[in-house]
């Protein structure tokens, strides 16, 4: 493609995108296409000759946007905020438009540089000291099994040079609570924890980690002989965001010297609100946290922040370098690749520098307390109404549902209320995830699209009620 067709086709393509988020109310929020029905529209075989540009246009509207769920459409309730603001896209295009680089600061100087800014300014805006150093991760998947790495080495005085964790006498143990979300057990899978060394320490009423529990675990397998040596907290869990202690954690991870890691993937980008901070109460005693701007906050996906106080010891665990990768300003640079996994990085920074310029702190702050008045709102409304109620408390924008008739023989009313979120979502009106806790099902109504006005909120109450009422009657009385 010359130049000259990327600037035809480029200009329809932002057309159809802007077109896209002026109409996107009017889809289906989530996609209720069969199983391989977008696959069977597809050709199986690649074309030999290639086709005019147009027709990539003409499948994108025919058979893709069909199979979509459109987690910017502003009745998406769904899992979390994925939030994906205009001017972070444009970041996004111009990072992949140049097609540039980061295997090493030479590689592309800029990139790393503006990555460096941009991390400092987010640790800036949630309340950070300036011990902390950040790097762009893809998904808070990637920065948490970073952190278990970096915990890993540093427990076993860097066995990755010698034997790795094969050599150690005692296995290594990881304290989550239960909780944490999967990519933490991920983690210290991938990690070589192995599941067996993986403690998972009990909650309280308000699913918050317990300190004492904590400690108690660790007393007893450093009695048993094993090796305590990371700790995961989290700020806002993914079913209910709630708020593990990080003060008395960090205190009892500094008491027995083992890695504390926080995931704030949710939460993280809330602490851009000073009076949400009482989460984050503790968070200087971490050594490493995750804060995924590429939820709430708006950066489009992929953004992961990963934050450290000790690079060093990061470099030391993630270093490779090669030759070909040496310059002769290695000494005063950061070399991003050390980092992290990968060794070739996108130009990411884009995306959230891009946001930042455009929304200004105070913006950011203004879409996410709307977030959570809704949220307040939301709550209000369900637990003064009969029969329905709200099953954690709402930090957030996450608010946990349940309806539990007084008509409903108690053995239906898991299938009950999957039944109704089931309705709901193929009515096309909302998108919200049902989940289990404390092994009952609920639903989980995740507010936070950034077209998500009260407007919508009190529509999708008003939905919740007729359509719950209508699968009540029809399928279960
Ligand atoms: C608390 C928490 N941690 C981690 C993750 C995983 O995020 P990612 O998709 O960036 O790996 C999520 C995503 O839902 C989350 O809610």
């Amino acid at each position: 493609m010359t130049p000259e067709q990327f600037r035809e086709y480029g200009h329809q393509l932002i057309d159809m995108i802007a077109d896209y988020r002026n109409d996107l109310s009017d889809f289906p929020v989530m996609s209720t296409v069969s199983p391989g029905s977008i696959k069977q529209q597809l050709p199986t075989q690649p074309p030999v000759n290639g086709e005019d540009f147009q027709a990539v246009f003409q499948d994108m509207k025919q058979i893709i946007m069909p199979g979509l769920s459109h987690w910017q459409h502003p009745g998406f309730f769904g899992y979390f905020p994925s939030n994906s603001e205009l001017s972070s896209v444009l970041g996004d295009y111009l990072s992949t438009g140049l097609g540039v680089l980061g295997l090493s600061w030479q590689s592309s100087p800029a990139m790393t540089e503006v990555e460096e800014v941009a991390t400092d300014w987010m640790r800036q805006m949630v309340g950070l000291s300036e011990g902390w150093q950040g790097v762009i991760q893809d998904t808070a998947s990637t920065s948490t099994l970073v952190a278990l790495i970096s915990a890993r080495e540093k427990a076993s005085q860097y066995a990755l040079v010698k034997g790795g964790l094969q050599a150690q006498r005692a296995p290594l143990m990881i304290y989550v609570s239960a909780h944490a979300h999967s990519s933490v057990d991920k983690a210290a899978l991938l990690a070589g924890f192995g599941k067996d060394n993986i403690r998972y320490i009990e909650t309280d009423a308000d699913f918050s980690m317990i300190p004492s529990a904590l400690a108690k675990t660790i007393a007893d397998d450093i009695a048993a002989g094993l090796h305590p040596c990371a700790v995961v907290a989290t700020t806002g869990t993914t079913t209910t965001t709630a708020v593990d202690p990080l003060s008395a954690i960090g205190d009892i991870a500094h008491e027995y010297g083992i890695w504390f890691h926080v995931d704030s993937a949710m939460a993280g980008s809330a602490m851009i609100l000073p009076e949400c901070r009482w989460m984050w109460d503790g968070i200087e005693k971490a050594d490493s946290l995750v804060l995924n701007a590429h939820k709430w906050l708006g950066a489009t996906f992929d953004l992961s922040l990963y934050y450290v106080k000790d690079p060093e010891h990061l470099i030391r665990v993630m270093s490779t370098n090669p030759s070909y990768l040496q310059s002769n300003v290695d000494s005063e640079v950061k070399n991003l690749r050390d980092w992290g996994i990968p060794l070739g990085r996108r130009f990411r920074a884009l995306k959230l520098w891009c946001l930042i310029r455009d929304q200004g702190v105070t913006g950011l702050q203004k879409r996410l307390r709307r977030d959570m008045a809704n949220a307040q709102w939301f709550a209000k409304t369900v637990s003064s109404t009969p029969d329905w109620e709200v099953l954690a408390p709402v930090h957030l924008q996450t608010v946990c549902i349940r309806f539990t008739p007084n008509n409903l023989p108690t053995n239906q009313l898991d299938d009950f209320t999957k039944a109704w979120a089931d309705a709901l979502n193929h009515s096309g009106l909302a998108y919200v995830t049902p989940a289990t806790l404390n092994g009952q099902w609920m639903v989980r109504i995740s507010i936070g699209a950034i077209h998500t006005e009260e407007e919508h909120v009190k529509a999708l109450w008003a939905n919740i009620l007729q359509i719950s009422q209508q699968v009540l009657q029809q399928q279960f009385l």
